[in-house]
C-alpha cells in the first residue's frame, strides 16, 4: 500500500527581513506516525510549526495538512489540528478546569461535552488536584501538562508538540513522554520539535534535523547513528602492566588509549567477528582485561559529526527559559 502523509511541506521558504530562515525545507509525516524535527536554537523550528499550523505565512513552497492547502483551506487545516509548545495558549487567570472548558466552547463543545472532556483531561494528565487554581500558580511541569490538555480538548487527530519538554525536570520529562506515547498509540499523527536527541531516539520513527534552514540529515533514529557510527569496544586493565602488553599486541587496531583509566578502544565494524579477534589476539598473550563495553552510536554522535556542534544536554539548558 503506498504510505500516506499527512503533513507535507515541499521547498518551504521564510524570510524575516533580510533574515532567511528556512531556505528550502521538505519534510512528510506518514500517518499515524511521529516525525521529530531536530535542530539547535534558531534553527528554524518555531517558525516550520507555526507555518504548518497556519499561524505563520511563508513566501516559497508548498504545504498540506491532511490533503488541505495550510493557506487556501486554513480553516480546514485548523479543524483537524491541535497546537501546543512555546505559544502556549493557556491564559494565566483562569484555573486550568476553566481554561480547557473555555477551550472545548472555542471548539464549539456543548458546554456538558466541555465540562465533561475538562474533567477527563485533568484526570489523565494528572491535574485533578490543581484542577481549581489559577494557571499562575502551576509549576513548569504542570504548565506544560495543562497546555498539551487543552490542544487535546477536541482530540485533533494531528497534533503539533513544540519543544514539549524544554526546561523540564527529568521526572516530568518522563511524565511527558508517557503522555505523548499514550497519544501515539491512539493512532495521532504527531509531529514534534526538540533540541534533544535523546528524546527524538525515544518517541520519534522519524526525524528530520535541520539547521541554518536546511534539512541536513533525516531517517529513523537507526539509520541516522549507521551514517557516521562504527561500534566501539572498550577494554578495561586491572594494572599497568596488562595496559601496556595490550596496547602493545592490539598495535594498530587501538583507537584510543586511556592510561589513567587503563582502558583501551578498538573500533569494531563487525560486532562478532571483530570482538573476537581483539579477545583472541590477547588470549594468545595470556593478557588479562578486566571488563569490557561494546558502545553503540549515539545520536549525539550524529548531530556532532552534522552540524560540528555539540547537542545540548536537558540539564544543560537553562530552568524556566520559556
Ligand atoms: N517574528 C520574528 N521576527 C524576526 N525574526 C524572527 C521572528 N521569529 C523568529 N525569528 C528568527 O528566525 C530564526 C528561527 O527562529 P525559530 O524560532 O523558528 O527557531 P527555533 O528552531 O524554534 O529555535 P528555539 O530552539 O530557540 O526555539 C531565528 O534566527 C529567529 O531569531
Ligand atoms: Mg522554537
Amino acid at each position: 500500500m503506498a504510505k500516506e502523509y499527512v503533513i507535507e511541506a515541499k521547498g518551504l521558504k521564510k524570510s524575516y527581513g533580510s533574515n532567511q530562515v528556512l531556505k528550502g525545507v521538505d519534510l512528510k509525516v506518514e500517518r499515524g506516525t511521529m516525525l521529530a524535527l531536530l535542530g539547535p536554537n534558531g534553527a528554524g523550528k518555531t517558525t516550520t510549526v507555526r507555518i504548518l499550523s497556519t499561524l505563520l505565512s511563508f513566501d516559497g513552497g508548498k504545504v498540506s495538512v491532511e490533503g488541505y492547502d495550510v493557506v487556501k483551506e486554513a480553516d480546514k487545516v485548523r479543524s483537524v489540528i491541535g497546537l501546543t509548545g512555546q505559544s502556549a495558549a493557556v491564559d494565566e487567570l483562569l484555573t486550568g478546569r476553566e481554561n480547557l472548558v473555555m477551550m472545548g466552547r472555542l471548539y464549539r463543545l456543548t458546554k456538558r461535552s466541555a465540562v465533561a472532556r475538562a474533567e477527563e483531561l485533568l484526570k489523565e494528565f494528572g491535574l485533578e488536584k490543581a484542577a481549581d487554581r489559577p494557571a499562575k500558580t502551576y509549576s513548569g511541569g504542570m504548565r506544560r501538562r495543562l497546555d498539551l490538555a487543552v490542544s487535546l480538548i477536541a482530540t485533533p487527530p494531528i497534533i503539533f508538540l513544540d519543544e514539549p519538554t524544554t526546561g523540564l525536570d527529568p521526572r516530568s520529562r518522563l511524565a511527558m513522554w508517557a503522555i505523548i506515547k499514550k497519544l501515539m498509540e491512539n493512532g495521532t499523527t504527531i509531529l514534534l520539535t526538540t533540541q534533544y536527541l535523546e528524546e527524538a531516539d525515544q518517541l520519534a520513527d522519524n526525524i528530520v534535523v535541520i539547521d541554518g534552514g536546511k534539512v541536513i540529515a533525516e531517517g529513523s533514529a537507526a539509520q541516522l547513528k549507521g551514517k557516521v557510527g562504527k561500534d566501539r569496544l572498550e577494554l578495561q586493565f586491572a594494572g599497568e602492566k596488562q595496559f601496556a602488553e595490550a596496547v602493545k599486541a592490539l598495535g594498530k587496531d587501538v583507537a584510543d588509549k586511556n592510561e589513567k583509566d587503563l582502558s583501551v578502544t578498538t573500533i569494531i565494524k563487525n560486532t562478532s567477528a571483530d570482538v573476537r579477534k581483539t579477545l583472541d589476539v590477547l588470549a594468545k598473550q595470556k593478557i588479562e582485561f578486566e571488563s569490557m563495553t561494546i558502545h553503540k552510536p549515539t545520536l549525539d554522535d550524529v548531530f556532532l559529526s552534522l552540524t560540528g556542534k555539540q547537542a545540548k544536554k536537558p540539564a544543560e539548558k537553562k530552568k524556566g527559559k520559556k
